[in-house]
């Protein structure tokens, strides 16, 4: 018998293909959205899909920088958000008086933003990273020359250990990853000695000490499929990831890094705003369309285009 989720899911399916609409998913969203997109990825692939799609319609079920940085890369497409509100602390905590000023403070570094940013911090960047290019993309820079680098103070920690590269932090951080507590992960992992413990770089240094694998979510997904030899993983990242981690290997058993206390506050606030009942509204309506003015716009595509060909292993000019 029918379902109403599967009236709605067919209900999304005809509006996709009325507007010729593509649906693009990050892995932090519930499984039941992820199951009706066109491409489930990380940061990083959203934004080379939103970019190469000839979709003249996007929905971005994530939070409103990858929609942003889709726009920014297609100014001529629609971009939908299912909801408005999704934002994200990483931008909260990146005002762009502020992030400016400090750019102001330092002329001649190169300034490198981590993708979850605004547009208008973006719009002032040499180049921007995530965390699945962030490396390769520090190692790019002329060794002369000073790095700032945010708005993550645990990511920009975190690579500066892995390049040996000094550069200046800004103080940001996700209000999500922060909160994975070291002391009882290490108990967790004292007492489960055969799970590798998988961590994203936004995590604090005193969890990332206890991680076997440190990346970006796609790495943390390649690890589960990978490593056949473990049974069992501990996971310290938002468990929407298990969505893809359980059906690349339904028999393996995912262990949620716990939170200090007994909060159950690893999900990320703003990734579930997004449902099913609001990517029908906002395809129906097709009023929830993310704006970017056309000069940040004109300034945002340079940091983010030079990470994209950062990414491919093309050189560009700093
Ligand atoms: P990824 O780039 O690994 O997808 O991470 C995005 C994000 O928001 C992590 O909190
Ligand atoms: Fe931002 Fe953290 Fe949510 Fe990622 S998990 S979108 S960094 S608040």
């Amino acid at each position: 018998m029918k379902t109403r989720r599967d009236t709605l899911r067919a209900e999304i399916h005809e509006l996709k293909a009325q507007h010729n609409a593509l649906i693009l998913a990050h892995y932090y969203e519930d499984g039941e959205i992820q199951d009706i997109a066109d491409f489930v990825g990380d940061s990083l692939a959203l934004a080379q899909w939103g970019e190469r799609a000839p979709n003249p319609v996007i929905l971005l079920a994530g939070v409103i920088f990858m929609a942003e940085s889709a726009k920014i890369l297609s100014p001529t497409k629609t971009v939908l958000m299912p909801d408005m509100n999704a934002g994200c602390s990483l931008v909260d905590h990146s005002p762009i008086d502020k992030y400016n000023a400090w750019k102001a403070q330092h002329p001649g570094a190169v300034m490198v933003t981590y993708v979850n940013s605004s547009a208008a911090v973006k719009a002032i960047t040499d180049v921007t990273c995530t965390s699945s290019n962030a490396e390769k993309i520090i190692r790019a820079i002329p060794e002369d020359r000073e790095i700032l680098f945010g708005p993550d103070y645990n990511l920009g920690r975190y690579l500066m250990k892995k390049t040996g590269r000094k550069m200046l932090l800004w103080p940001g951080a996700c209000e999500v990853h922060v909160l994975f507590s070291a002391r009882r992960l290490f108990e967790l992992k004292s007492s489960n000695p055969d799970a590798p413990v998988l961590a994203h770089p936004e995590c604090p240094e005193a969890v990332l000490q206890y991680a076997d694998v440190i990346g970006s979510t796609s790495r943390l997904l390649e690890e589960v499929q990978t490593n056949t030899k473990a049974k069992r993983f501990i996971v310290a990242t938002e468990p929407g990831i298990f969505h893809q981690m359980q059906k690349a290997r339904p028999e393996v058993e995912l262990i949620q890094a716990p939170a200090e206390g007994s909060c159950a506050c690893n999900e990320c606030p703003y990734m579930k705003l997004n449902t099913l009942e609001k990517i029908a509204t906002s395809l129906r309506t097709l009023t929830t369309q993310v704006q970017v003015p056309l000069d940040i716009i004109e300034k945002a595509r340079v940091p983010l285009r030079r990470m994209l060909q950062l990414s491919v292993g093309q050189k560009v000019e700093w």
